[in-house]
């Protein structure tokens, strides 16, 4: 089974993709982190995320045994990503990776933009995750204190605000729910609430109701 999860509070970086396939042990792959390494790639070689040509080289030669690094995990790396990400030979280059992820038994969950839409569009359970931009922020702003940093809940803010755009807008593969997504608005729920809540859907999918 493939359980696409997308939408824009999707990932929180991959913890209800990863808890979701750990419950049925299944593999998991949180797509940001692929977008994420090549805008890493491109700033590391000194060239500007503007750049396509470069931006499409890095993607072509991405080495995606390497998306542990917790470089990758930082709000500028997030804004970077999504200016990469926006370059059709870059969706491209990582869309083989993607779909073989997905194609092995027993089970695979994926959490992007354009699982359900693009990647995976016959994935048996797809579910599109929503939070408000306002919580996401409050989550986001915790995440980075507890890590010792310090953030600015409002500058956090309109960075999610500005992605969102620029992912929702873009012409190459947009953030949007498949007609057949089930929505999870998880802005009430801790990430407790939203496995059990993720969970329910799969369990009623699979039970054909
Ligand atoms: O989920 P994330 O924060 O790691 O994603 C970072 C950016 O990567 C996001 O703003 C848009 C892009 N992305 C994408 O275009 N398609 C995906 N399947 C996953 C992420």
């Amino acid at each position: 089974m493939i359980i696409a999860i997308d939408g824009p509070a999707a990932s929180g970086k991959g913890t209800l993709g990863k808890r979701l396939a750990a419950h049925y042990g299944y593999r998991h792959l949180d797509t940001g982190l692929i977008y994420r390494a090549v805008a890493k790639a491109v700033l590391d070689a000194g060239h500007q995320l503007t750049d396509e040509a470069q931006a499409v080289a890095a993607a072509v030669a991405l080495d995606t045994g390497q998306l542990e690094s917790p470089d990758l995990k930082t709000d500028v790396m997030g804004q970077a990503a999504s200016v990469v990400s926006a370059y059709p030979g870059v969706r491209a280059a990582l869309f083989d990776f993607q779909r073989d992820f997905a194609s092995h038994p027993p089970g695979a969950v994926l959490d992007g933009r354009d699982i359900g839409t693009i990647i995976c569009p016959h994935a048996e359970v797809k579910i599109f995750v929503v939070a408000s931009p306002e919580v996401r922020a409050r989550r986001r702003t915790l995440e980075i204190v507890a890590r010792g940093e310090t953030a600015d809940e409002a500058a956090v803010l309109d960075d999610i605000k500005k992605r969102d755009e620029r992912d929702r807008n873009r012409a190459a593969a947009p953030l949007k729910a498949a007609p057949d997504a089930h929505l999870l608005d998880t802005s009430a729920l801790d990430i407790e609430g939203a496995v059990r809540a993720a969970i329910d859907i799969v369990e009623a999918v699979r039970a054909g109701r």
